[in-house]
């Protein structure tokens, strides 16, 4: 695994470069249409409930939140970009207000008029179980992939304290040749996933997509992380 992980361990992409991303309109990582893995899932995540509370983290705009919203339940999210919220709530057409969370200094939450969807703009590691309690269900795409690989650890320890008992999280993860690009999005070994999440979750792989391109080769995998608890 440390093979893996050597060649990306020390990248650092601070806040501030992901801002610019969304200033200059490099955002290769949104996708227009809704996840195809969350489609394919849902049941799954599911589970038979109905009015799930979701949580996105680091959700940019992704289409999905409304898709989830529209289909009658919640979703609340975490972005650092101002800029990426209010094209969120634009392009899909929907009005919004934005309030100061007190317990979250420079913090802002845009919260949808119509939809049950609020987003924090605020860096993820600020967040908390004390804001907005914990979840039913966690989409985790371009998310683990995109924070520091040296921050792992911390993000693997906040998403298990916002999970509630009955939460069914659905974790992407990426492989490829960490050698050929910097990243991100960066690799996260299979093993990786075990040491992080293993000892307080139980994960299922669900599907394991790979393709060739000429340089290299690509993995997506998809989990299903469930509490122990449960
Ligand atoms: C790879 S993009 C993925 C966005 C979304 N999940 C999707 O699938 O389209 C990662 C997003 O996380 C945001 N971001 C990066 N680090 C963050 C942090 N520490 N806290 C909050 N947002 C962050 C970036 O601005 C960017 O929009």
């Amino acid at each position: 695994m440390s093979s893996m992980l050597a060649p990306q361990a020390d990248r650092v992409m601070a806040l501030s470069e992901w801002e610019d991303r969304w200033q200059e309109g490099r955002i290769g990582f949104h996708r227009p249409q809704v996840n195809k893995m969350l489609e394919k899932n849902i049941d799954k995540v599911l589970n038979g409930r109905t009015g799930v509370r979701f949580f996105f983290p680091l959700c940019g705009k992704a289409v999905d939140m409304k898709w989830l919203a529209d289909l009658g339940h919640s979703v609340v999210g975490v972005e650092i970009s101002e800029k990426g919220i209010r094209d969120f709530f634009e392009e899909n057409n929907m009005t919004y207000s934005v309030e100061t969370v007190a317990s979250l200094p420079g913090a802002k939450v845009f919260k949808s008029s119509e939809k049950n969807i609020s987003l924090y703009q605020c860096d993820l590691f600020n967040f908390s179980s004390s804001i907005e309690g914990q979840f039913g269900a966690i989409w985790d795409r371009g998310s683990l992939v995109a924070i520091n690989p040296r921050d792992r650890e911390k993000y693997a320890a906040l998403i298990t304290t916002l999970m509630a008992t009955d939460c069914r999280y659905i974790l992407n993860t990426l492989l490829y040749n960490p050698e050929l690009y910097k990243g991100p999005p960066f690799v996260v070994p299979e093993e990786q996933v075990h040491i992080l999440f293993g000892s307080r979750c139980s994960i299922e792989l669900l599907h394991s997509v790979s393709d060739m391109t000429d340089r290299d080769y690509r993995t997506e995998n998809v989990h299903l992380l469930t509490p122990k608890t449960s």
